[in-house]
């Protein structure tokens, strides 16, 4: 970092200037008062309307974090990308996408719908990301207890954050499964469909799933996990090389059609990046080859993104040139 620096060799060589954008952009997108915090989990209706954090990781290590950036929330629909990595890494693409599409399903992420092959769409949303929960094994492991799974996933999604460690919120976790009727629907429904691999045990499959959506971490850990995803898949603060190319190619691209919800195509149009969001108002943005991004704000739209975070967005797209077109 320091040779880097005394070379001024860094992927973002202005990056006292960069950060003065970031803060404008942060203080406008606060005044912003429009949306919801999610309620139809009890627990998540507890979260502040006023927390919003915004933390940069480049891909060479260079950090910026502003606001509520070490509040912990639950990551929610932003461990699907996660899971899906952690798939494709043990099984391939091929195997994985026996199981779940990579078509964006133009519907809602809980609706109780397969795709024309009576697959899951994809795996960022919900039916996909309970088949992607019902796949995951370790290549040491195959066959591993739940407990055993959580540990791995875990310190998976901590390896990708740089080893920091990330927390879990039991009450969401509880609060999740209670009002989970529509959860263990998709889940039925897909096993009438005979969608996942034999023996799998779907009441354990669905409390992993729901495990995954309570692990909490923070926009500073967040924006680590991104920059790791906007390196190929290696960890601009450790070097370690967590994900494949290949991989990392595969999250991106489902990121890109279908990670924003049913908003994702206009968010592809307006913004052109990888993005991946979740209903605790958590996003990860993803400038590939630049920067990771997490911002956190709970109010949501009607279609379940957040006001802030959507805002940040388009404002990042209108001052810099990161559109992918
Ligand atoms: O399955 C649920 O209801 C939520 N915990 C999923 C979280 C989420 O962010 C929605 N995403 N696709």
């Amino acid at each position: 970092l320091i040779t880097r620096a005394f070379r001024s060799q860094f992927v973002i060589p202005d990056f006292q200037d960069f950060i003065k954008d970031i803060e404008e952009m942060y203080w406008t997108a606060k005044s912003i008062t429009d949306g919801k915090v999610a309620s139809y989990i009890p627990q998540l209706a507890r979260a502040n309307s006023d927390n919003w954090g915004v933390s940069v990781c480049t891909i060479d290590g260079q950090r910026f974090s502003i606001g509520d950036v070490t509040v912990p929330f639950t990551l929610q629909s932003c461990s699907k990308p996660l899971t899906y990595a952690m798939a494709l890494e043990t099984l391939g693409p091929d195997v994985v996408h026996q199981y779940v599409g990579t078509e964006p399903s133009g519907r809602n992420f809980n609706e109780l719908v397969l795709d024309h092959n009576m697959k899951p769409h994809n795996p960022m949303i919900n039916a996909g990301a309970i088949l992607v929960c019902s796949l995951l094994k370790s290549l040491d492991k195959p066959e591993m207890t739940l407990a055993e799974k959580f540990d791995y996933v875990m310190s998976f999604f901590s390896r990708l954050a740089g080893n920091e460690v990330l927390g879990f919120n039991n009450a969401v976790f509880l609060s999740e499964r209670e009002a989970a009727d529509r959860n263990y629907a998709l889940g039925f429904y897909m096993r009438e469909h005979k969608c996942y691999p034999d023996k799998t045990n779907l009441r354990e499959c669905m409390d992993f799933y729901f495990q995954c959506c309570s692990m909490e971490a923070n926009c500073d850990i967040m924006s680590i996990m991104a920059a790791t995803l906007a390196n190929g898949g290696i960890c601009p603060i450790t070097d370690e090389k967590v994900l494949r190319p290949d991989s990392v190619r595969n999250v991106l691209s489902l990121m890109h059609s279908c990670g924003m919800y049913d908003y994702s195509g206009q968010f592809a149009f307006k913004v052109g990046l990888p993005a991946k969001s979740g209903v605790s108002g958590a996003m990860l943005i993803v400038v590939p080859n630049v920067m990771g991004i997490c911002t956190w704000s709970p109010p949501l739209d009607p279609l379940g993104n957040s006001c802030r975070g959507l805002q940040f967005c388009e404002e990042l797209i209108k001052r810099f040139n990161f559109h992918k077109y």
